[in-house]
């Protein structure tokens, strides 16, 4: 019962998406979890006090002292939290949290709270897709916290889109999986070689060959798999991202040549090993020692193929359960498919830039995982979720026979 005396603050902000946490706050407290609600000011406007209170079986917070004096500390309570979760999180809301503003208790807790925080901004689909409004979410992400992806569909204006909070069942779901997340050390004493990120292929001092990618989805897997307990070795292309976890130790290259070498030194001891770093396949044959000056109007380039580091991890591959990805922009199953047979993959994780929100350098991804036997199309999730799913995959994959018959089927059947 990953729930189970768990201390939940469920923060609730003035829009019309607060009458779900209602139900919410009902699924979590019959979970087992102790809630403590907390309203921003004008939450009060839009849930009913008594009710959250009856079913919290708390009083519920929104001042700093009560009417009867009492003073709700909210450092204790940012303490006291194992999660918080702003559910649903205005735009104005959210422009706080982005911006360290700290005028009411709500702010005060989540500026004070050490715990993993959840904020599922929810609003009309123009607000959600202003820009100062997609800035403040990123800005939350590079905080540390997770923002939950709004959910589309019909919103209280009459308008359909995009800002929908998503549906309490989904929220509950999110969150026992965090805690199941935590209580997972399945890859304990297992070795898991990532490689991340882009390649940097240098045609003279100041220019290279390159792409988009940000090292996110490749970095999200690393914090992923040490927090289940293995020693992760990342090997990660130029990204300005650092790694969190003690168990995760950073190799630092740039070109594919230097990813493939530091790949060769340590894939003979991995038990699993990943490429999701996006290496570019070609690279200038030679790299000029000086500026190339701009003097004619075209200017040609000779390439050469890069080491395709992957083929080369499936040619040597003995005991390592061996994942590759599949960047496509059409018939993405067919090409993924190619790929895992050619370089003697055991799974394919297959991201293609035709669904909005996958892919390159944004905080989700939407990806089908294609083993020989299975296939599994998830939604568009935030990389840490894409992450997860990729990781229990593997391990119900390399579970005993039995074990796979059971749980592997299980989430196919999802
Ligand atoms: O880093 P982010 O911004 O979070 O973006 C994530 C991502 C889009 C980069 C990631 O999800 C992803 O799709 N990574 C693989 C990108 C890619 O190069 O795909 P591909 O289909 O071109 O390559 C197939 C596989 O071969 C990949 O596992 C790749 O790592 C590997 N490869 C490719 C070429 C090469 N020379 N050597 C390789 O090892």
């Amino acid at each position: 019962m990953p729930l189970q005396n768990r201390n939940i603050i469920l923060a609730i902000t003035g829009g019309i998406a607060a009458y779900k946490s209602i139900s919410l706050l009902r699924l979590l407290t019959a979970a087992g979890a102790t809630v403590q609600v907390i309203l921003s000011p004008a939450a009060k406007d839009f849930v009913p006090v008594t009710t959250l209170g009856a079913l919290s079986g708390r009083p519920v917070l929104w001042d700093f002292t009560a009417e009867d004096g009492t003073w709700h500390n909210h450092v204790d309570l940012g303490l006291w939290a194992d999660v918080l979760l702003i559910a649903p999180c205005t735009a104005h809301t959210l422009g706080k949290l982005a911006n360290g503003i700290c005028d009411n208790l709500l702010t005060a807790v989540y500026l004070s709270a050490r715990c993993p925080v959840f904020i599922a901004p929810a609003m009309d689909l123009d607000m959600y897709r202003h820009p100062s409004l997609r800035q403040n979410m990123q800005r939350c992400t590079d905080f540390g916290n997770t923002v939950i992806p709004a959910a589309r569909g019909p919103l209280a204006s009459g308008l359909e889109g995009e800002g929908r909070l998503p549906e309490p069942e989904t929220l509950f779901e999110l969150l026992k999986k965090h805690f199941s997340d935590a209580e997972n050390q399945a890859l304990c004493g297992k070795r898991v070689l990532i490689t991340a990120g882009p390649t940097y292929e240098a045609i003279d001092p100041v220019r290279f060959i390159g792409n988009h990618s940000s090292g996110k989805m490749g970095f999200a897997l690393a914090e992923m798999a040490a927090a289940r307990g293995a020693s992760v070795t990342l090997i990660s292309g130029p990204t300005a991202l650092q790694p969190k976890h003690p168990n995760i130790q950073i190799h630092r290259v740039t070109s594919a040549v230097e990813m493939l070498g530091k790949v060769e030194e340590f894939y003979a001891e991995a038990d699993i090993a990943i490429a999701s770093a996006a290496v570019a396949d070609y690279a200038p044959k030679v790299k000029a020692d000086e500026k190339i000056k701009k003097n004619d109007d075209t200017f040609t380039l000779e390439l050469v193929k890069t080491p395709d580091i992957l083929k080369k991890m499936g040619e040597q591959k003995k005991h390592q359960f061996l994942v590759g990805f599949a960047l496509e922009t059409t018939d993405g199953e067919v090409f993924a498919r190619e790929k895992l047979q050619k370089k003697n993959l055991d799974m394919i994780v297959l991201n293609t830039l035709q669904d909005e929100g996958a892919g390159f350098k944004g905080d989700t991804n939407k990806v089908t995982i294609i083993t020989k036997t299975n296939q599994h199309a998830f939604g568009l999730k935030n990389k840490t979720e894409v992450a997860a799913d990729i990781l229990d995959f593997i391990q119900q994959q390399m579970a005993p026979d039995t074990e796979k018959m059971t749980s592997g089927d299980k989430k196919l059947e999802q």
